[in-house]
């Protein structure tokens, strides 16, 4: 029987080198603890103040987790860093009662992104985010610099409870919170008001600021709530603009018609507070839900094995491929659990993300995430770890360099495949330099799974895979053999989706 369960314990804290931090320890120690499953007895005090600092309720007698501080704020999104405890947990036994606190309204705690527009009716975003959190929807927000004019952005932040952006350039902002991601971390962007101007730039696809920027990359659908004096919204200019972007997909709410802040009657005028509201729950409710009920594990990343406790054997992987996948297939509604090892990118919301180093740890955390439905194996796991004692540092000495003998890592994959509570569909991917197909048929044999995707590692230009944000690839399934050119890692994970769909459907 376990005595600590020390993985939660680690994601609780925030990860592997916070519990280095606290107790002074290298990373092989914490190997070990996780091997054993079992902390230091002097460790017990100060992870028990740890966590309990990070807001979790803890039985000091087996730092068992039994629940954590909801915080005032309904608008915390799952996705806040002081929060990654909250939800890597969330799906494991001892947090589920958390995560149910949290989708307490039907929206699961979806997020919106709210750009602010510089225009009069900008103080009436205020009120948009107020009652967008009424109906448990996070909220963060973005203004234009001509909506500082209008209202602080202390103003939104206080509402929102999180840091309204305001400038593309800001290096803190993006240190902290890239456009891009900002741009793809939410389920919806809405545009309260949507000024003639900032529709003008946003249909000519200018990106001049952190707004337009953000309307440009996100991948999320949008809603635009137009306000503008009757004349320039009558404008050829304007209705060409607004056509072009009703044709692009963004659902327009209003203008309404009615006396305006300049005294002139016309069209023109914000809608009222709570049809955008109201628009904007019923555009969430009606998210793709095709997935809803199957749970998925994604591996995703590199696994990196310790030589000792500062050197290591790691595979290249960005995680983009698996990091995509996992964001498809949870945009779906399906329960994601992310396994990753490490990687740069922030984990995609509303995923349990499971963070691990070594390929022995993320074959636990499949293990330990069973049953499923859907098995996606897309990490580069590293095929073998060093054997033996990985703790200290190896010394430069005059017997040459060091020995290392390798011993080969578990398969993952193959693990799953053969599984008794083996997942309906198991998918594993191909990394091959040469005789792509017929390597990838004999691995998805010797592995077991279902489909297969292969890609070359070195595509035809000589440009390599790894890193890049597009891939294409040969789906493998059944007899057939599809040809998926080179796309965006986010296209293709959009693609498998849909194959996953349809197999479910
Ligand atoms: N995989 C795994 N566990 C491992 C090795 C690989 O789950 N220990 C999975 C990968 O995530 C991928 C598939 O197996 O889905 C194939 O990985 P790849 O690196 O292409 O193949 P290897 O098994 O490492 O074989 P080889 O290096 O000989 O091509």
């Amino acid at each position: 029987m376990k005595k600590h369960d020390v993985q939660t314990i680690i994601t609780a804290l925030g990860g592997r080198a916070q519990l280095q931090a606290l107790l002074s320890v290298g990373a092989s120690a914490v190997s070990n603890y996780l091997a054993r499953d079992e902390l230091p007895q002097r460790a017990v005090g100060p992870v028990c103040a740890a966590l309990r600092a990070r807001g979790f309720t803890v039985d000091p007698t087996c730092l068992e987790i039994i629940g954590q501080r909801v915080p005032a704020a309904a608008s915390v999104p799952l996705d806040n860093p002081h929060m990654a405890g909250n939800r890597q947990i969330a799906n494991g036994a001892t947090g589920s009662a958390l995560l149910d606190t949290h989708r307490s309204s039907g929206t699961g705690q979806a997020r919106v992104l709210l750009i602010v527009g510089g225009g009069i009716a900008a103080y009436k975003a205020l009120g948009v985010a107020r009652r967008l959190q009424d109906h448990d929807i996070a909220v963060t927000g973005v203004m234009t610099r001509s909506a500082s004019e209008f209202v602080t952005p202390l103003s939104l932040a206080a509402l929102t409870g999180q840091k309204a952006y305001t400038d593309l350039f800001s290096l803190t902002d993006e240190a902290e919170m890239g456009h891009i991601q900002l741009a793809r971390q939410t389920d919806l962007v809405l545009v309260v008001p949507a000024t003639a101007n900032l529709m003008a730039r946003t249909a000519n696809g200018l990106a001049d600021d952190l707004a337009t920027t953000i309307l440009l990359a996100t991948t999320a659908p949008v809603m635009m709530a137009p306000a503008m004096n009757q004349a320039m919204w009558g404008h050829p200019a304007t209705q060409e603009n607004h056509a072009v972007l009703v044709a692009r997909g963004i659902d327009m709410i209003g203008p309404d018609d009615g006396g305006m802040a300049c005294g002139e009657e016309g069209t023109g005028r914000l809608s009222p507070t709570d049809g955008i509201v109201d628009a904007v729950v019923a555009k969430l409710a009606g998210r793709h839900k095709a997935l809803a009920g199957h749970h998925a594990i994604v591996t995703s990343g590199p696994t990196i094995e310790p030589i000792d406790s500062v050197r290591f054997i790691a595979n290249r992987s960005s995680g983009k491929q698996g990091h995509a996948i996992a964001a498809a297939l949870a945009a779906r509604g399906a329960k994601v659990t992310l396994v990753s090892g490490p990687v740069s990118l922030p984990h995609p919301p509303h995923v349990t993300h499971v963070a691990v180093e070594s390929a022995r740890e993320m074959m636990d955390a499949c293990m330990a995430a069973l049953p499923a439905d859907i098995a996606i194996c897309a990490a580069a796991v590293a095929d073998w770890h060093v054997a033996g004692d990985t703790s200290g540092k190896l010394k430069k000495d005059h017997a040459g360099p060091p020995r290392i003998e390798l011993v080969e890592n578990p398969d993952i994959l193959a693990s799953l495949s053969a599984h008794k509570k083996r997942p309906q569909l198991v998918i594993g991917f191909a990394a091959e330099s040469e005789n792509l197909q017929a390597n990838a048929a004999a691995k998805r044999a010797r592995k077991g799974c279902d489909w297969i995707l292969a890609n070359a590692v070195t595509r035809a230009d000589g440009s390599s895979v790894f890193d890049s944000d597009s891939n294409g690839a040969l789906l493998l399934a059944g007899n057939s053999c599809e040809d998926w050119p080179q796309m965006p890692k986010i296209a293709l994970a959009e693609r498998l989706a849909d194959r996953i769909e349809a197999h479910f459907g």
